[in-house]
């Protein structure tokens, strides 16, 4: 080496690594050239940083599919499916998928895996199976009652500050306000201590500003995995929420760490909630701390984006509003609903309004993106078309939804009457419109645990906010703002609120 000069080795090392670099390019590039996707993603991931990074990732992600078809590529390695065949296949057991690296990102935590970020199938499905009890409701013999409290929390906050009067306009922000309700409920179903959200009537540490900051950072290093290793370094971590902050997210942490520990020790509080229930399957403290905090990031935001949008669409759609109005006024007049909350036996035989449930999933799926998958060691066949091995497989929630050859041509049009017997479909259309519209929750082995309790929420909640009050959009030209990052992050969603007038005595048919 003493012979050649430093400059010829710096010159010799920077051309290897170059051609490094054109090679892997070009090896990625032809691995998946028979996908079609925008021009530079067959070589470069900026296409998929500012799909993901600008806000509008759900219509970014849908334009591409209308564009290249069912499956696209849309970056190196990566693929965007709105192809319920595809979705379903990744489930199986026989075809080996798994979650990808872009799961990494769901780990905050430096060190500490969670369920949602789990990536060994064994652990996470032996993980899966110690938490489904809890999750399901089957171990929480009060999940229903304590949804009631809560909805009368929700009410009466709304009764004493947010009812506007001839006299007064209150703007009432439901992009905020159903943010506190869903808190609240995960954390008194969960650990039988509710944050108090609803109480204050406010974000007393604001938890909502710094979540709006950690999930744009969330998807960035979905798109960029391997610059999440920085993370690790310690000067990094100060940078991470932790459970000893006084604010945001690590204040979460630091509640959690207290309701866990609780349940631990000499004088340790035994109860009857989701936590219970994990304690009974064997989890650990360290495995509940995660997990507790894993329970608020995905339970809160997505049902109540599910909540506010629904009442959004209803509430812009005079035809759905006086429809849903008369189902709900008649059943209630007949004594089928119980008062002062409806159960969730009840709500589900109200055939409009869960035709409304469903529309509202399927105009407004809450996770979009990008919940990769990877494809197993040995590639796969499908469709006659050849998957290499471990190329992500992104779905794209948005677009499914809006397929016309499954839901129609009026993919855009809020139309509930889609979803009954006589809106137009075959029962098999029907059938399949069905299946698809729960995809919103995921599927088969990577689905959504908290599908019980989410749609428990749904059935009663919306109902009740129906029958009670009055919603009017307060500014029409400008109804609410939106950020997607995976998640919707809604804001200033303003309405004027009043005390609804029930319609005299009806006679039940
Ligand atoms: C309408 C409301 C909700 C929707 C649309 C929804 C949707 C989803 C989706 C799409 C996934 C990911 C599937 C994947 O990785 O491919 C997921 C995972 C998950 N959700 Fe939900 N979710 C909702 C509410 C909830 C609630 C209320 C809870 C908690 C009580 C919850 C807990 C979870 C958990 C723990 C996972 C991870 C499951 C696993 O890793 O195996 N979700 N959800
Ligand atoms: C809110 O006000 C309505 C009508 O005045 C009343 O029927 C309802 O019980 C109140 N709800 C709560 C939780 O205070
Ligand atoms: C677990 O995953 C969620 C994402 O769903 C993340 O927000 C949270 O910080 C993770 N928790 C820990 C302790 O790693
Ligand atoms: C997912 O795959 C498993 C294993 O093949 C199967 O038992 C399960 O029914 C599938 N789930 C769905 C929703 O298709
Ligand atoms: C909510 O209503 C739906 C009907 O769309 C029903 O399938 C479901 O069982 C109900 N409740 C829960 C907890 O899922």
């Amino acid at each position: 080496m003493a012979l050649l000069p430093p400059s010829f080795v710096a010159a010799l090392v920077s051309g290897l690594l170059v051609l490094w670099y054109v090679y892997s390019t070009l090896n990625a590039y032809l691995a998946l050239r028979h996908f079609k996707g925008p021009w530079s993603s067959g070589f470069s991931r900026l296409w998929l940083l500012r799909a993901n990074l600008g806000g509008r990732m759900n219509h970014e992600f849908r334009a591409v599919n209308d564009k290249y078809g069912k499956t696209a590529r849309v970056g190196p390695q990566t693929l965007l499916t709105t192809d319920v065949a595809l979705i379903k296949r990744m489930n199986g057991t026989r075809s080996d998928y798994r979650r990808s690296v872009w799961y990494n990102a769901l780990r905050l935590h430096p060190t500490r895996d969670n369920i949602t970020s789990h990536r060994d199938e064994q652990v996470h499905s032996r993980l899966r199976a110690q938490m489904t009890q809890g999750y399901s409701g089957k171990d929480v013999p009060d999940l229903e009652k304590d949804i009631d409290r809560c909805i009368e929390d929700f009410f009466a906050l709304i009764n004493r500050t947010y009812v506007s009067s001839e006299a007064e306009y209150v703007p009432f922000d439901l992009a905020r306000l159903a943010t506190f309700f869903s808190l609240d409920v995960i954390s008194t179903v969960a650990f039988g201590k509710s944050f108090g959200f609803l109480d204050l009537n406010d974000d007393p540490f604001g938890y909502l500003p710094q979540l709006q900051t950690l999930l744009p950072a969330i998807i960035f290093f979905g798109v960029y995995p391997e610059i999440q290793k920085i993370m690790r370094l310690s000067w990094m971590q100060a940078l991470l929420p932790k459970a000893t902050d006084v604010n945001g997210v690590g204040r979460v942490m630091g509640f959690a760490k207290d309701v866990v520990a609780e349940r631990f020790g000499e004088e340790k509080v035994v109860r009857r909630d989701m936590l219970g229930s994990f304690l009974k399957n064997g989890l650990t403290q360290d495995q509940l701390e995660s997990e507790t905090l894993t329970q608020v990031a995905a339970g809160s935001d997505s049902t109540a984006t599910v909540i506010r949008m629904a009442i959004f669409l209803i509430a812009s759609n005079p035809s759905v509003y006086n429809k849903v109005l008369e189902e709900l006024d008649v059943a209630e007049a007949a004594g089928k609903l119980t008062r002062p909350v409806i159960r969730d036996s009840e709500s589900r035989l109200l055939p409009y309004f869960q035709a409304c449930v469903r529309e509202t999933l399927r105009c407004y799926p809450p996770v979009t993106g990008q919940l990769a998958k990877q494809s197993p060691a040995n590639g796969d066949h499908f469709n006659g078309m050849y998957i290499p091995p471990n190329t992500q497989i992104a779905w794209n929630s948005w677009g499914l939804m809006r397929t016309k050859e499954i839901f129609g041509d009026d993919v855009d049009v809020f139309r509930p009457e889609r979803w009954l017997a006589s809106g137009g479909h075959t029962p098999e259309e029907l059938a399949h419109m069905e299946e698809t519209v729960w995809m919103a929750f995921g599927w088969g082995r990577f689905g959504c645990l908290g599908r019980p309790v989410a749609q428990m929420e749904i059935n009663k909640t919306i109902p009740e906010l129906l029958m009670e009050y009055n919603f009017q959009i307060a500014d029409p030209s400008n109804p609410f703002s939106v950020k997607c990052v995976g998640f919707f992050i809604h804001t200033d969603m303003f309405f004027r609120v009043s005390k609804r007038i029930r319609r005299e005595s009806r006679t039940a048919t």
